[in-house]
């Protein structure tokens, strides 16, 4: 099966699938903040998201041009931490690695930040490896936000020669 991803800005108009996506069960199980977001306070998150110089969301859609998921990023100090997820019937087909990688690869790309910093939950190996298949580096572990959680860094010297490796680029 194709993994191959698109990677697009998210609208307004994505509000509400990023939301639920966001509230889903797997999903919320792998954020450090566990707890079931309302949509009203989402909506203004979302919202301030949109036009945050500090961040950028994008929708990933999957090889028949559907929305398949979402790729975030906090901008600091020339750095981006990065969250995903993917909806959960297209879990497992390769569009997470896909997506993390065309996400990370169009960031470095395009602003100026010089590495993509992961914070992965350590009972999250599915994510882990997701990962590891786009090309990140395991930098090592650490506790965030209080809970146990390796750093995984692409881009820079953590991942030199490893950017050629991992999911197909977009199409
Ligand atoms: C984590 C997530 C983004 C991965 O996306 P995905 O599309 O399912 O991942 P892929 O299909 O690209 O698979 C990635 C790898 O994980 C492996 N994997 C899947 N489930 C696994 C598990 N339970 N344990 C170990 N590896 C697993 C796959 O086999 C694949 O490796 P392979 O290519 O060597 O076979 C997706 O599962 C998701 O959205 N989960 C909920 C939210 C989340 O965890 N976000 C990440 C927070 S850091």
């Amino acid at each position: 099966m194709s993994n191959r991803v698109t990677v697009r800005p998210a609208t307004l108009q994505d509000c509400r699938t990023v939301w639920e996506w966001r509230n889903e069960q797997a999903t919320r199980e792998a954020s450090f903040n566990t707890r079931y977001i309302p949509y009203e306070e989402h909506k203004g998150w979302f919202a301030r998201r949109l036009t945050d110089p500090h961040s950028r969301i994008f929708m990933v859609a999957n090889a028949q041009g559907r929305d398949a998921g979402y790729v975030r990023f906090d901008l600091v100090n020339q750095e981006a931490t990065i969250s995903v997820s993917i909806d959960s019937n297209e879990r497992g087909k390769g569009y997470g690695t896909a997506a993390i990688k065309s996400a990370s690869d169009l960031l470095l790309g395009t602003e100026p930040v010089h590495r993509v910093i992961a914070h992965i939950r350590r009972d999250n190996p599915a994510s882990v490896a997701a990962f590891e298949r786009a090309g990140f580096v395991l930098q090592g572990y650490t506790q965030f936000e209080g809970v146990d959680a390796c750093e995984m860094v692409y881009g820079g010297k953590a991942s030199a020669g490893a950017r050629t490796n991992g999911a197909q680029e977009p199409g």
